[in-house]
């Protein structure tokens, strides 16, 4: 099964996604924003759509349902669905509760042969960040959220966000942590190629997303230092870093 990433381009910068097999000619698109990039999409690679994966019901990443739900008479995969799905013999998407950007947030984990492709991580987690609380959402539940993702999330396995925040993400990063080597070399390599899409792996959120990395003692003491606040935990860590993130 292949992933297929729509870049769209609109203020949100919402990312689209097809998944698709080139032998069955079946399709299943995550949070559609745009309906007719998906139908131009479908119907150059004569798909037939068989479902609609909605990882939380913000607008921007549901606006499409109803017109592709009509046209294709497909089914939608969302919180209201009982549990996992499988697509054939060898494809299998397992659906997990997230909550904390919204109530009814949901991670697709894209399994073969019962190893993990891709997690469609919709607005729970963005390249080097993660999404905001403001929409109806719970920060202390999107701290646990990002543990579970933590716990769960092969590191070979793509990430594919619901937006392409990396440059504002990398911007906020290295003004937290102007002298971290990692993430000086990160924004080179993000400036100098293109590595949206399938080059993302949940190894390299690991190693470059501070927000999975509240647990490491150097990251505490800096921010405590430099706004001159207690953080005793990870949790702390994680908390403050969401704070200035919304401030910045
Ligand atoms: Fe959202």
């Amino acid at each position: 099964m292949k992933v297929e990433q729509i870049k769209l381009d609109n203020a949100l910068m919402n990312f689209n996604y097809i998944l698709y097999s080139q032998e069955t000619k079946n399709a299943w698109c995550v949070d559609p924003f745009d309906a007719g990039r998906i139908k131009a999409f479908l119907e150059q690679h004569q798909l037939t759509l068989k479902g609609i994966l909605t990882t939380h019901g913000h607008w921007d990443h549901t606006q499409g349902n109803q017109e592709l739900q009509n046209h294709y008479q497909c089914s939608i995969i969302d919180r209201e669905s009982e549990g996992n799905f499988t697509f054939d013999e060898h494809y299998f998407l397992s659906c997990e509760s997230i909550p904390g950007h919204t109530m009814d947030h949901l991670l697709f984990l894209l399994l073969k042969d019962g190893k993990q492709q891709a997690a469609f991580v919709g607005d729970t987690l963005f390249h080097n960040g993660v999404g905001n609380c403001k929409m109806g959402g719970d920060v202390e539940l999107l701290y646990e959220s990002v543990l579970k993702l933590k716990t769960i999330i092969d590191p070979e396995a793509r990430v594919y966000p619901g937006h392409d925040y990396v440059d504002s993400n990398l911007a906020f990063s290295l003004d937290l942590m102007p002298d971290d080597e990692i993430l000086k070399k990160e924004k080179k390599i993000v400036a100098e190629e293109d590595l949206r899409g399938e080059r993302y792996t949940f190894a390299r959120e690991l190693k470059t997303n501070l927000f999975l990395n509240c647990d490491s003692e150097k990251l505490q003491k800096h921010i405590a230092q430099k706004y001159a606040i207690n953080i005793d935990s990870e949790k702390e860590c994680f908390m403050a870093l969401r704070k200035l993130r919304d401030r910045w």
